[in-house]
């Protein structure tokens, strides 16, 4: 039936009407704040590329998560910075590690609070890479026992997910048998699926100090030209035991999230990667876009593809504007 009889614009009239029929919205709950800690005492360090985040030790990553649990925002996905680099990326499962202390700290102030770990040798590594590297090669399953023992350090130290984001061929398998034989049945793996070699991922690789120290990640990370082989590794993900699947990064993929939306009956996370941070706000501290609008619009994208969660470092500014929700919704003010 078409016009005149049927008129769009009828639905769209006013804004108590927009809101009526919005297919579509972001939650606080759907959120994960990724943060950066490190070694030491007291320390906060800013990172250029990411105004807003910063790296801190554990004490005052704490009053930072105060303020997340306030906002309502269910978890954290925490990443580690040591001090100590090897070649063995020792450093990833020492249980006094940086991740396993940290961990251990916040579960016990806020045991409520949902702790994701990523699980990666890459800021552990002498040489950058997310696996062991033997005559400038990556190799795959002489590193999936690494990963497999990272990944139960995080659980002992509290972690209630575990998130491998090396793209190692098996690895989901691997964490999922070390897990259970290690009495975590419960620990859940959201496994980095669809993982592209991006060149969104700059500003993380200075916040993270994960940069490769020769070549790039092209050999294990996926080809950002290929749909069709995310499906194959969000198949063999979920196969292996992946309770949650993520595409990654989240705004350039759009059609990836759709895909496995679509095609698998799992949860799909999204992440709105640091590149993606540090365009808007780049473009919004020159007065270009505006910030609140333009990341609105983009996580609501981001969930009208697919995805059930989203990883953002926007997360605490989209939980203050949505806690303002009598008031404010994705439209701006709205009148009393
Ligand atoms: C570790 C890892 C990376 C990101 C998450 N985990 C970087 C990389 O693969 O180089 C990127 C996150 C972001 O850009 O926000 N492998």
């Amino acid at each position: 039936m078409g016009f005149p009889v049927t008129r769009l614009r009828r639905l769209r009239v006013s804004q108590e009407m927009r809101r009526l029929v919005r297919e579509t919205e972001l939650n606080v709950g759907d959120l994960i704040y990724p943060v950066f800690v490190t070694e030491g005492e007291g320390v906060t360090v800013p990172v250029a590329a990411m105004p807003g985040i910063n790296r801190f030790s554990v004490d005052t990553l704490l009053r930072e998560l105060k303020g997340v649990v306030e906002a309502g925002i269910p978890g954290i996905i925490v990443f580690g910075v040591p001090a100590e680099k090897d070649d063995y990326a020792s450093g990833a499962w020492a249980s006094e590690g940086v991740v396993q202390q940290a961990v251990r700290t916040i579960k016990e102030f806020f045991p409520g609070l949902l702790v994701i770990t990523d699980v990666c040798l890459c800021a552990y590594t002498s040489h950058g890479h997310c696996g062991l590297v033997e005559n400038d090669r990556v190799l795959n399953d002489q590193t999936l026992e690494i990963l497999a023992r990272t990944a139960v350090s995080h659980a002992r130290a509290g972690a209630d997910v575990v998130a491998p984001s090396d793209m190692m061929d098996g690895r989901v398998k691997a964490i999922r048998e070390a897990l259970d034989a290690a009495g975590y049945q419960d620990t859940a793996i959201m496994a980095y699926s669809a993982k592209y070699a991006s060149a969104f991922y700059g500003p993380f690789r200075e916040a993270a100090d994960s940069r490769p120290q020769f070549g790039d990640r092209r050999s294990y990370q996926m080809d950002p030209a290929n749909a069709a082989e995310a499906l194959l590794e969000v198949a063999l993900d979920i196969e292996e035991g992946a309770d949650i699947v993520m595409v990654k990064p989240a705004l350039a993929y759009l059609d990836v999230i759709y895909r496995v939306k679509e095609r698998f009956n799992r949860p799909v996370a999204a992440y709105n990667v640091s590149g993606e941070y540090s365009l808007v706000k780049a473009a919004a501290a020159q007065g270009w876009v505006d910030e609140r609008a333009v990341v609105l619009e983009m996580l609501t994208a981001m969930k009208r593809a697919g995805a059930d969660i989203i990883l953002t470092y926007f997360a605490k500014d989209v939980a203050g504007w949505l806690n303002d929700k009598r008031n404010e919704n994705i439209e701006g003010k709205v009148e009393p």
